[in-house]
């Protein structure tokens, strides 16, 4: 096949278009593995990029699109080989390298991991990004236990809790065996929010206020997808040597706090980047999918779009409008 489908946006002046083209595999530059592309999926960022190219893409025309998974066409690295279900997430792909909303990718071997057994490419794209990036946070919380010589971890906060990161995080930590706290803005999700493995939900209005610098202690761990008022305040109620692995915005990317947390309690601030991640640690996080995820459950809460819908209704998430994951078909 020499033509194909993709999102294509371009940015000519003041004018920022997205559309989905026909064009030639000539048009992707040369790498080491063609990717036939089964899904990609919708992240945050890439609802940044699809609005206006989010500051991230300098060049244009562009085909967007953060991850995405799909068996290799052709490779010059022998680590692939033809027939190969692989997955690709981060390394900057869909920003400064064409990314997944396309039926084909060329890109650095070192870029895919190969996708563990009984993981299908949709399987994969309902993680995503988002939920690749939640099970790093849910590891970093985690860590905690062994840091502290296996002090068990019992209370974990996760806010954002109805977004793509948040419902991962909800599920995998209640898998790990932790009493998890949902915050969320949707207050007619709490069912949604339960039925992953969240035990109490709690009002967002009620933690998105001005905190004092210590407040009472409730949580061993915390997700923090938002950052701003509401990771200051988690901050202040974290328990001595809790862990808050913070790996997002939506809410805004300040943070004023104080340093009593970390000195009074030894709380650890823990940044999450998913995107730049070792490919160890990437090798690491998706050989335990099997046993975090419920992958039916996870169905459960993802929508399957086409490209045209994505056009259409990527600023979604922008809003704070989705609940759960947004997997794109790119070949319906
Ligand atoms: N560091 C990394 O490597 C990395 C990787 C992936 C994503 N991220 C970041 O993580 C964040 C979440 O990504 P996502 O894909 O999960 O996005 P998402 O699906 O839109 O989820 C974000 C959730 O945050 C809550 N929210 C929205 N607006 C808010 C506001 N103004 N104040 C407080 N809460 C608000 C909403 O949940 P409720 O309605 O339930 O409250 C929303 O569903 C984004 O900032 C993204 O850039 C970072």
């Amino acid at each position: 096949m020499s033509k194909f489908k993709a999102i294509v946006i371009n940015q000519e002046g003041e004018n920022f278009t997205k559309e989905i083209k026909e064009i030639d595999l000539s048009f992707l530059k040369e790498e080491e593995v063609t990717v036939k592309i089964d899904y990609s999926s919708l992240n945050y960022k890439d609802g940044m990029i699809l609005k206006n190219g989010g500051k991230l893409v300098k060049d244009y025309p562009h085909i967007p699109g953060i991850d995405f998974a799909g068996t290799v066409e052709h490779s010059s690295d022998p680590k692939f080989a033809v027939g190969d279900k692989v997955i690709l997430t981060g390394w900057r792909v869909g920003e400064v390298y064409y990314g997944g909303y396309s039926q084909y990718a060329k890109v650095k071997s070192k870029f895919l991991v190969k996708a563990p057994a009984g993981v299908s490419s949709k399987d994969a794209m309902a993680l995503g990004t988002a939920g690749f990036t939640a099970l790093l946070c849910a590891f970093a919380i985690q860590a905690r236990e062994t840091i502290l010589l296996g002090e068990p971890i019992k209370d974990v906060l996760v806010t954002g809790a109805t977004g793509g990161v948040g419902s991962v995080a909800v599920m995998a930590l209640s898998k790990m065996g932790y009493n998890v706290t949902a915050i969320t803005g949707k207050k007619e999700h709490t069912e949604f929010l339960k039925k992953i493995g969240a035990s109490t939900i709690i009002d967002r209005a009620e933690m998105d206020q001005d905190s004092k610098p210590l407040e009472p202690a409730l949580w061993d761990g915390v997700v923090d997808t938002v950052g701003g008022k509401i990771l200051a305040r988690a901050l202040a109620q974290t328990r001595p040597n809790g862990i808050v692995a913070a790996c997002g915005l939506a809410s805004s990317f300040k943070l004023d706090t104080t340093v009593m947390p970390f000195i009074i309690r030894g709380v650890k601030l823990w940044g999450i980047d998913s995107v730049m991640c070792s490919e160890k640690r990437r090798q690491f996080v998706w050989s335990q999918v099997k046993q975090l995820i419920d992958f039916d459950k996870l169905h459960e809460v993802t929508q399957v779009w086409s490209l045209a819908d994505l056009v259409k209704s990527s600023s979604n998430i922008l809003k704070g409008e989705i609940s759960g994951r947004v997997v794109i078909d790119v070949n319906k």
